[in-house]
């Protein structure tokens, strides 16, 4: 039997498979439904301070190798999320099921961040992730983890006022590593690389671009090498764990992006391709892989091509 399981910064996940923030998420119901089919880990939807309506239809389309979004962050505010945090912490409870919960915030400064940070944790996540990457939503996320000094400033504000390991989303700019560097120097626990990718599709009908936004975010297979070279570089230069994120639609890719120093990887779209189920479907593959190459454990091939 091989072990998946992975120590983020000394949080233990069953194995290193974690539902990305934004796809299934906005209820308890469906992020427990996500952990009985098999993830380490959920993480919940971004969460504001005030409620966000998001952009007007069409918020997604599937283009070349993957999906475009602008859903324009949509969610309740973190008055009414946690709500969702605490059900779904009941409902584990109640079934006996042991489910690591990564809290989500997207704010516009360093004050929202800290008193998102402080809200989720009264509602009992046990980790927090700064989206500081959001393709789409002006002036909450790209921007800011584009720039390496509000990088460091909102993640070592967060670290100050709670207790919990920090982990902050980057975006995939040019300049990723220093962003890396930036959250490190603030005190983050670990990093995730990479949010969605800048792209548009254009209507040939209409010369409209089909998005209500016109630009959105690119998911799905077509990124998975800008986000394992992502891992790759960051690898090099950081010390604190990394996880990978952007187009893990098999076994394979998993193994890809540990392989490249991922300690732990997001899974979003894959659930478009495969299903909900496709945690228990990537675990298994992942493991037969490691078993056909002689590993007993996906610790043994962190980062191996880095070496
Ligand atoms: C519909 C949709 C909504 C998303 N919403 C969020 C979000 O609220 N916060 C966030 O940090 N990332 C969000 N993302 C980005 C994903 O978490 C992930 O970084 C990205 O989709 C790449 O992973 P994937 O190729 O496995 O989907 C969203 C992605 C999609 C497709």
């Amino acid at each position: 039997m091989v072990n998946l399981s992975t120590d983020v910064s000394g949080l233990l996940l069953k194995n290193p498979l974690v539902l990305a923030s934004g796809i299934l998420n906005q209820t308890s119901g469906s992020m427990l439904r996500i952990l009985k089919d098999g993830a380490g880990a959920v993480t919940t939807k971004s969460v504001s301070i005030e409620p966000r309506k998001g952009y007007s239809n069409p918020t997604l389309v599937e283009v070349e190798h993957g999906l475009l979004n602008a859903m324009g962050l949509p969610n309740p505010g973190i008055e009414e999320y946690v709500k969702e945090i605490e059900e779904l912490k009941n409902a584990l409870k109640k079934e006996g099921i042991c489910g690591v919960i990564i809290g989500s915030i997207v704010g516009k400064d360093e004050e929202e961040f800290v008193e998102l940070a402080k809200r989720m944790k009264d509602a009992g996540v046990n980790a927090l992730e700064l989206n500081l990457s959001c393709p789409h939503a002006k002036g909450y996320g790209i921007e800011l983890g584009s720039d390496p000094r509000e990088v460091k400033k909102i993640t070592n504000q967060v670290k100050s006022a709670i207790t919990l390991p920090v982990w902050v989303k980057l975006p995939p700019i040019h300049q990723i590593v220093g962003a890396a560097l930036a959250a490190e120097e603030g005190g983050a626990d670990a990093v995730v690389a990479i949010n969605t990718v800048r792209g548009m599709a254009i209507n040939l009908e209409n010369h409209m671009p089909i998005l209500s936004n016109s630009v959105g975010g690119y998911s799905g297979p077509g990124i998975k090498p800008i986000g394992v070279r992502a891992v790759y570089e960051i690898s090099k230069e950081i010390n604190i764990p990394i996880i990978g994120c952007g187009g893990i639609i098999c076994g394979e890719d998993l193994i890809e992006y540990i392989l490249a120093g991922a300690s732990a990887v997001e899974i979003g779209s894959a659930i478009y391709y495969r299903g909900t189920d496709v945690f228990r479907k990537i675990s298994k593959e992942s493991s037969e892989w490691l078993h056909k190459h002689g590993y007993n454990s996906l610790k043994e091939i962190i980062g191996l091509a880095l070496e």
